[in-house]
């Protein structure tokens, strides 16, 4: 029997099959100490931080190291959420071995409580390598960022059916081979549905309708810090980019007006 006051651990969120949670990704201790005092349970240190912190315009270009550094960061601040990173582009899937040793060092080095990676059953033989060597896995498919170049863009997965059953196939091979949760990106709820009754492990929907057990949202598109337009799945709760704007207008018209600092704010 857990409390509320009880870290999270990958076994109480395999135990919330059936039941709705919110995940969030987080970038930094700043983030990280948001999502915790929220009381979301599980926070992920997505590689889209290569686009939400870095400025690129895809994923691609996160590193290993850039993920070990924002990891670390996250894992100071994350408190009782379990804290899963991303396993970016080109760091599983080499060989086996070389997947291995990366996800290690998300643990030994960032503190991490497991990885995230991207596909189906042609990564199921990694997922088993790295769980049977202690390493908790998030699965993720549907969607796969990482295969921008390959796909030509963002395109909704599964429509046809064929392609809804290579998924509900992807995930079945992923849960075998030992994935505690499964990430389902970017297709029809019917889809999503489908594929979270055919699993006993929680899914987690991003773009993928209301049925599956957990959502998880990118914290910049939640909190409208990146500005622009937002997906078509994404709720911004917040316009904290709007906000910091018209903050720091404020504060550059107070300096050239000499409304700051005032006698309060000297020693
Ligand atoms: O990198 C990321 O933020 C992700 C989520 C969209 C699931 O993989």
């Amino acid at each position: 029997m857990s409390t509320d006051t009880d870290a999270w651990t990958v076994a109480r969120i395999r135990a919330m099959k059936g039941r709705r949670f919110a995940c969030v990704t987080a970038t930094d201790a700043v983030t990280a100490r948001w999502a915790d005092a929220a009381g979301i349970p599980l926070v992920l240190v997505g590689d889209s931080l290569a686009m939400t912190v870095l400025g690129h315009s895809t994923t691609l270009p996160a590193t290993m190291e850039a993920m070990l550094h924002h990891t670390a960061a996250v894992v100071r601040g994350a408190g009782r959420a379990l804290v899963i990173a991303d396993m970016p582009f080109m760091s599983y899937q080499v060989s086996d071995d070389q997947a291995l040793a990366n996800a290690g060092r998300f643990l030994q080095e960032a503190g991490a409580a497991g990885v995230k990676l991207e596909g189906g059953r042609v990564r199921a033989g990694t997922v088993r390598r790295l769980v049977n060597n202690g390493i908790p896995v998030l699965g993720h498919i549907g969607l796969l960022p990482q295969s921008v170049r390959a796909m030509g863009g963002y395109p909704v997965q599964g429509r046809r059916p064929s392609e809804a059953a290579r998924l509900v196939a992807d995930a079945r091979a992923l849960e075998d081979a030992g994935a505690f949760a499964i990430v389902l990106e970017g297709m029809p709820p019917a889809v999503a549905r489908r594929i979270t009754q055919s699993v006993q492990v929680p899914t987690i929907g991003i773009g993928a309708g209301p049925q599956c057990d957990g959502q998880i949202l990118v914290i910049h598109d939640l909190l409208g810090l990146a500005g622009g337009r937002s997906p078509k799945f994404v709720a911004r709760y917040a316009e904290l980019g709007a906000q910091a704007v018209a903050a720091l207008e404020q504060f550059r018209r107070d300096v050239e007006a000499g409304r700051f600092p005032t006698t309060e704010h000297c020693y």
